[in-house]
């Protein structure tokens, strides 16, 4: 559905090295499979191409590019037959960096979870980790430009675009997290779950 709304710009896979062992019965208990530790995520564009520039994502140069760099690099045909020129010595400031992005997710003791903890507010049990959400704000958006994340559980999206100067708007079903993700802003007003009902400002506020 989403594909005949969108266009499909590039498959992502987010590898978590730090993935509890899942299915827990195929693999802790009966030991048959391995850990799932890849996610897959779709990056759709309203069009078919849709604002992006990987110049924004580079990453380091491993040590043997940067060896070519400074050695120089003399073109030629690799063993499989390509062609490569001598552009590809040249410094461009990084690598390109490939659709998969290896990233653990291991927060432990980030002020999201204490704030949490301190006002017995559940944190949200599938939180994504910060430089996954950097990663495609800077390589998608500018400064200035208004990024909207239509399921926001602990608006990880919001903080990250606090930090990188976007606007951001979030939309959350569940009113416990939403109010949990309040402990993402310095001044946000948080309510224990002793405290009752949730307050009209949870809304103005953000
Ligand atoms: C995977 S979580 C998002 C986690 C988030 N990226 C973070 O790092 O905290 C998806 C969230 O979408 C919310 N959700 C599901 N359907 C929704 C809807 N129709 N409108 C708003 N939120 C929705 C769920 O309550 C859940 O918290």
């Amino acid at each position: 559905m989403l594909a005949r709304e969108f266009f499909l710009a590039q498959e992502f896979y987010w590898v978590n090295p730090a993935k509890l062992p899942t299915p827990a019965e195929w693999v802790a208990v009966r030991r048959i499979r391995v850990k799932d530790a890849v996610n897959l995520i779709w990056w759709f564009g309203k069009t078919e191409y849709p604002k992006a520039d990987n110049r924004k994502v580079l990453q380091p140069y491993s040590e043997s590019m940067k060896s070519l760099i400074r050695n120089g690099y003399k073109a030629k045909k690799r063993p499989s037959g390509h062609d490569i020129s001598d552009h590809f010595g040249k410094d461009n400031g990084g690598a390109i960096p490939p659709n998969v992005l290896t990233i653990a997710n291991t927060e432990s003791n980030s002020r999201y979870l204490r704030r949490c903890r301190e006002l017995g507010i559940k944190a949200h049990p599938a939180r994504y980790p910060e430089s996954l959400v950097g990663f495609f704000i800077d390589f998608l958006t500018d400064k200035g430009d208004l990024v909207l994340d239509p399921f926001g559980g602990s608006n990880v999206t919001g903080a990250v675009c606090e930090s990188k100067r976007r606007s951001w708007i979030t939309c959350e079903l569940n009113l416990e997290y939403l109010n949990g993700s309040l402990a993402r802003f310095e001044d946000g007003p948080l309510l224990s779950r002793s405290t009752g009902s949730l307050p009209h400002t949870l809304f103005t506020e953000i």
